[in-house]
């Protein structure tokens, strides 16, 4: 097995934590929970919770140096084959990318079209991006297709030549790119709105769904609870310090969010736009306001859809990658043939919830209510996600020797920080998923 460097492994880490949840969903959770008291308990989720799973992950990961199954397997008091079990996870990442690669699907139309057709008007913008969903299977099938392509080559090569190179090569350009970004939005007289807007705290939105909210987004956007973290981490050298670079992913991944946040608020406010625009906040109400800025509008509504497909196409891979580590250690079977499997698996699944926002098969595809893109996203992030996360702390809680794991932390950072740790792995964090899961299935409102 071929292994990351220590950099390579940081930069793919935060390739794959950074994506359109942090400049297309935590912006627009942001504004709809009503800004700074929203920010403060998403940061506080990310250091109690988000940071502590991430850990574990890294730990089970680079200890059992395989993937997701076996290495909860190898991890665990006496071998228990029952663990393997926990590799139902790697499933949940495919069916995640099923309807990410939709979501990147829309996003490159907006690449194409930032040069030549932007809205000039909220109505026709809505009405735009409602017939491209709804209507316009031809064009979505062509860009999922490019996007599932790519994603494809990408992994076929491997973690050194295809991943973390992809990473070295994209993640500095979307650095480049958000920094100018934020330079532009420094100069509008908004800048300074959007910074009271995310960092001056009104309590008064906050409540338990916006409590919820800010944990479930701090799960996804580290992308916890599918086993990249860990599937990563088996491709981490034993001895390089596994607290340093989650603390370090951590912080890349809170940055960035809180830049994009800042540089599409001070957007927003400049064109005088409402900060809770939902969903539709970057596919509706930015290029609104891009073309109202004439040719440098252009040139930011292209630097700004290439950004968020960059940082998508880095979450992509790495949610694929546990699935074919999953199907190569356990069927022994090539990178290749494992890519075939996984492949085909989420385009399928990729058409099927393209299709069922589409006027002509919604019906056929709506289940339970909810059509099959709303379903993957429910089914993922409110049911196997969490539950993933619960298995992860309670196995390192209650189904690992302590010892092994203390002199793992011991090795990098004071006793402290591990008795800590232990005791949100073993409290803090089962409870408060718990908590998520039952509200989000709406046993407890
Ligand atoms: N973290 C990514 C984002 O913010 C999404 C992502 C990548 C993800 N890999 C994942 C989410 C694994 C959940 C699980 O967009």
């Amino acid at each position: 097995m071929t292994r990351f460097s220590r950099i390579g492994f940081i930069l793919a880490a935060a390739g794959s934590a950074v994506g359109l949840g942090n400049i297309w969903k935590f912006p627009y959770v942001t504004g709809e929970y009503g800004g700074g008291a929203f920010v403060i308990v998403y940061l506080l989720a990310i250091l109690f919770i988000g940071l502590t799973i991430f850990i574990a992950e890294a730990v089970i990961g680079q200890n059992g140096q395989s993937d997701v199954s076996t290495s909860f397997v190898n991890l665990s008091k006496s071998k228990n084959k029952n663990w393997k079990f926990a590799g139902f996870m790697v499933f949940t990442g495919l069916i995640i990318l099923s309807f990410y690669s939709v979501v990147l699907g829309w996003i490159l139309n907006y690449v194409f079209t930032s040069f030549s057709a932007l809205p000039t008007e909220a109505k026709v913008a809505g009405a735009a991006f409602e017939k491209l969903i709804s209507n316009d299977i031809g064009s979505l099938l062509v860009y999922h297709t490019l996007i599932a392509g790519s994603v494809v080559y990408i992994v076929l090569k491997g973690i050194k030549e295809g991943i973390e190179k992809i990473n070295l090569i994209l993640m500095p350009l979307l650095g480049l790119i958000l920094f100018g970004l934020l330079i532009y939005s420094l100069t509008l007289d908004s800048f300074s709105q959007a910074v009271s807007f995310m960092f001056s705290a009104d309590w008064s939105k906050i409540n338990g769904d916006a409590l919820l909210a800010a944990l479930g987004q701090a799960f996804f956007t580290l992308s916890l609870g599918v086993g990249t973290i860990l599937t990563y981490s088996a491709s981490l050298s034993e001895n390089t310090n596994f607290i340093k670079t989650s603390i370090s992913v951590a912080l890349v991944d809170t940055s960035i969010a809180i830049i994009a946040g800042l540089i599409i608020f001070s957007f927003l406010f400049e064109a005088g736009a409402p900060s809770a625009a939902g969903p539709g906040l970057v596919f509706i109400s930015l290029p609104v306001i891009f073309s109202g800025w004439g040719v440098l509008g252009q040139v930011i509504a292209f630097s700004f859809f290439i950004a968020l497909i960059f940082a998508g196409i880095t979450s992509a891979v790495s949610m694929i990658e546990p699935s074919l580590r999953f199907f190569i250690e356990r069927f022994n079977i090539t990178r290749a043939k494992a890519t075939l499997i996984s492949g085909t698996t989420f385009y399928i699944l990729g058409i099927v919830a393209l299709l069922s926002m589409s006027k002509s098969f919604s019906t056929e595809l709506t289940f339970f209510g909810k059509n099959a893109f709303d379903l993957m996203d429910f089914m993922t992030s409110s049911v196997l996600m969490p539950i993933a996360a619960i298995l992860t702390s309670v196995f390192l809680g209650y189904f690992v020797d302590k010892q092994t794991i203390q002199d793992k932390f011991t090795q990098h950072v004071p006793l402290a920080v591990f008795n800590i740790w232990y005791f949100l792995i073993r409290y803090i964090v089962p409870l408060a998923i718990v908590v998520l899961l039952l509200n989000k299935v709406g046993i407890i409102k």
